[in-house]
């Protein structure tokens, strides 16, 4: 998971409608800081014209003032100010930042359901939801036999509950085929491998008719013993 610490620095609106403002971005993909970058950004009406990017080392100019700047700057204390940053803002800042929020991180709860059977020409429609994760950044997807579907998925933002936990909820619209596998799958930081649920399958129209036909036997089935015995027990000697 990439973590982004950005800081608006500054917002200048004129009243012309021009804006200048300043982004400081650290940003790291794992919780070892090994590749953590400091990135500061001058942006004119949306357009960055200079940048310090700690990997970089030094001020980089995008327009004709931007180049000059950079050309100023890289001579000046500035720059040796922000040769400093990663070490003095960003790595104790993330290091909190993992600390705080993503190693407190609550596993989701999936449960996969159908929400409407496959009728005369009609897709099913499954839903996989996920219950009471935290962080909100999370990844829901599904797989026929294997392969992620793109088509026919509807899936919801991640929605608050309230009281730090979240849900999201994924639907899919499919033509059952037998022997087909369905699978929901969750991505979250609280687990490092993805959580995969097996749609277990549903019945179909002629596996219903099967188990209809099954249950009316064994209901006529009682029902005529039930009179065979009754009628042996009157027709016997003892019976008062
Ligand atoms: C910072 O510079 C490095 C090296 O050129 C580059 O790989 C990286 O993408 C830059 N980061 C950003 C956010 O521009």
């Amino acid at each position: 998971m990439i973590l982004i610490l950005q800081l608006l620095l500054a917002l200048s609106l004129r009243a012309d409608g021009y804006y200048i403002y300043i982004v400081v971005d650290c940003i790291s993909s794992s919780s070892d800081l090994a590749d953590v970058e400091y990135i500061n950004t001058y942006y004119f009406n949306k357009a960055p014209y200079i940048r310090f990017n700690s990997t970089v080392g030094e001020y980089v100019g995008y327009t004709e003032f931007g180049i000059m700047n950079a050309e100023r700057w890289n001579k000046g204390p500035e720059v040796q100010q922000q040769r400093g940053e990663l070490e003095r803002y960003c790595k104790p800042n993330l290091k909190l930042d993992y600390s705080n929020i993503l190693e407190k991180a609550v596993q989701p709860k999936i449960r996969l359901r159908s929400e409407k059977q496959a009728s005369q020409g009609h897709p099913a429609l499954l839903m996989c939801s996920a219950y009471g994760f935290y962080p909100p950044v999370i990844d829901i997807y599904w797989l026929r036999d294997g392969e992620k579907v793109t088509s026919g998925v509807i899936t919801s933002e991640p929605m608050a509950n309230g009281n730090w936990y979240y849900q999201i909820h994924s639907y899919l619209e499919y033509t059952p085929a037998s022997g087909e596998k369905i699978s929901c799958v969750v991505e979250h930081t609280s687990s490092k491998k993805p959580i995969i649920v097996d749609w277990e399958g549903s019945f179909t129209n002629s596996d219903m008719a099967k188990i209809i036909v099954g249950a009316s036997g064994f209901v006529l089935g009682i029902i005529l013993s039930t009179a065979g015995f009754l009628y042996y027990k009157m027709k016997s000697p003892d019976f008062l």
